[in-house]
This record gives C-alpha cells, structure tokens and sequence, in this order.
C-alpha cells in the first residue's frame, strides 16, 4: 500500500485493531467495541486471518474466535462476499484437475454473507437438550440485493449468472429462484440460469469453464467457494471482499497459519491480492489496483514466491513482498 500511494501519490492513514483469537486473549472479547468503531470510522478494513488451534480443538468454547467475523459481517452489514476464482498460467500444474479443464477458468462467486442458517431463529437445543435445530430464513430483500450485485458484476464480465440453490427441497430456494427471476427482467444483457446446490458441486469440478459469475446462499456459498478456490492450485494467493452498506472488508480467503508464526515463510500474496481489491472496490482507484495485481504477476513470472508455491529455492514473505513494491516504485 506505501509503494502505490508513493507511486500514485497517495497517503493511506492506517489504525490497527484486534478480532478473533488474538481479540479474545486480550480483551476477552472476539469483537471489542473500540475495533467495530474503528472499522466502522475507516474507508475500508483489510483483514488478516482469524483462528488458533487452542480453539479449533473445542468447538463447544464459549467464546471463540469465529464469533468475531460473524459479528462483524453483521454489524457491518456486509452482505455479499465476493471471491474472484482466476488461474495464474505459472501456476496451473498445481491445481489437482487437469490443465485442458481449467483453461480459461475465471469465475466470480457470491455469496450471502449475513442471512439463512447462520443467522436464523430460533436455533438452539429442545429442553431435554436431545433435540437440536437450525433455522434457514431470508426475505425477498435480503435476495433481491444481493442477487442484484451479482448481476452487476456480471455486465462488467461475460454477462453470465447462476443462481445455485435447493429448490426441490427447500422453502428458501424457492423463493431465491422466484426473486432471481424477477430481478433478471432489470438486466436485460444478463444470461442467468440455475442449478441445484449437488449438480453446481459436480460441475464446478467436471467443467469449471461453464461458469461466470455464480450467486448463492450463506451456507452453499461457504462450501462452493472452498471447493471452487482450490481448484486452480492456488488458495494462498486468492482474495476476497465483503461489501455491505457503509465499510468493506477485504481478506484473503485462506484462514490463519499458525504453524508459520514467526518464520517468516507464509504466502503473502492473498493478503496483497485482498488489497488490490480494497484499492479497486473499497477505494475506487482502479489504476493503482492494476498496478499492484500487474507486479504479483511478475513476481510469480520471476519465480519470487514463497515456500508453498517452490519447496527448492524458496523465498521469505519479506523478499517477496520488497519485490513487490519495488516492482510498483519502479516501472
Ligand atoms: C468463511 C469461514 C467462516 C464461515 C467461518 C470461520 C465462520 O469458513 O469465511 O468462509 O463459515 O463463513
Ligand atoms: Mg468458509
């Protein structure tokens, strides 16, 4: 960010604040008060990795980790999380599908952040605690706002839209594709068609290729965008953004790697990648966005990249990202 704000004259103020694990040993708290104020008072909030595994041994915890994320796409109000899924050519002998089935692959998932199972009531335990259930709810708007973005993201890309759901099954699903139709009728140059969750599963393995920009629920979301960030041999370098009503947050897509800690050997790149994303949506300035993703792809032309991506002739995330910004001071 200091390279393109010397490049592009630029000067980006940063505050810094606590969520999740490292939150909840500090503060008790996964979410304090004074780190959703400062979000809340920022243009836009680049977001590290959550997680430790003192608390993923215990999913009963009381107070963990995950809750700090789940508050803040709440009180921030960002509904719709966006992970573009691209292939990098230097990369593609990595990914675990064939090359011929991921050529040209470049899709754009998203995914309801703040509605249907992970946030319905009730939930909870029937008395006798041998009982336990999870509600699935979303209204008309929660759809239509989000179902609208994914609509106009895609007049910016191939015009193409699937709406993945379970409307065989499900009440939800049913009103999503209903909504989806509707909303469709507005964008006269989008093609939009849909799919159930199990067959989006199949064919974003079999044939990645057929997909554009695919929009989801919560739940369907969580999963299809996991599977569909793998399939390009590169989790560490993919970005994410959630977008809501007043600030943004942008975050790679793979969680916290404690094992790193202090080694100096983590990919960088998803991080790096989530900032040109903040540059491009959080920020609107679109030429410094170009800018950065131009030098991530020189350096993995250059081969400057970190453990995970060569285990020969490795380098440290620090070489990798001092490359980075020299590219960007100097060219
Ligand atoms: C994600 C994560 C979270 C989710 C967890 C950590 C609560 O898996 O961002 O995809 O399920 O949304
Ligand atoms: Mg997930």
């Amino acid at each position: 960010m200091n390279a393109v704000g010397k490049k592009f004259n630029h000067s980006f103020n940063y505050e810094y604040a606590l969520v999740g694990a490292a939150a909840i040993d500090k503060t008790g708290s996964p979410l304090p008060d004074e780190t959703l104020i400062k979000c809340k008072a920022s243009d836009a909030v680049l977001f590290g990795a959550i997680g430790d595994p003192k608390y993923d041994n215990d999913p009963s915890a009381r107070v963990r980790p995950e809750q700090g994320l789940l508050a803040m796409r709440s009180e921030l109000g960002l509904y719709a999380n966006v992970r573009p899924v691209t292939t990098f050519p230097s990369l593609l002998d990595r990914s675990p599908l064939k090359r011929e089935i991921l050529d040209g692959v470049d899709i754009l998932m998203v995914r309801e952040l703040t509605g249907g199972i992970y946030f319905g009531k009730p939930q909870g335990r029937s008395e006798d605690g041998k009982t336990a259930y999870d509600s699935c709810v979303y209204s008309k708007f929660e759809i239509e706002r989000v179902v609208r973005l994914a609509c106009e993201y895609a007049l910016k890309r191939k015009g193409k839209v699937t709406v993945v759901d379970k409307a065989n099954v499900l009440a939800t699903s049913r009103l999503w594709r209903e909504t989806s139709k509707e909303i469709v009728h507005d964008y006269p140059g989008i093609e939009m068609d849909f799919l159930f969750v199990d067959n989006a599963a199949m064919q974003l393995i079999q044939n990645p290729g057929r997909f554009d920009v695919i929009v989801t629920e919560n739940m369907f979301g969580d999963i299809l965008s996991d599977e569909a960030s793998v399939i390009t041999g590169s989790l560490g370098l993919l970005p994410s953004a959630s977008i809501g009503s007043s600030t943004s947050v942008f975050e790679p897509v793979h969680g916290s790697y404690p094992q790193a800690a202090g080694k100096n050997i983590a990919n960088p790149l998803g991080t790096i990648l989530s900032a040109a994303m903040l540059l491009e949506t959080g920020l609107n300035l679109t030429g410094e966005s170009e800018a950065l993703k131009r030098a991530v792809e020189k350096s993995l032309e250059a081969g400057m990249v970190t453990e995970d991506l060569d285990r020969s002739n490795p380098c440290s995330t620090n070489m990798v990202g001092d490359w980075i910004s020299e590219y960007i001071l100097h060219n």
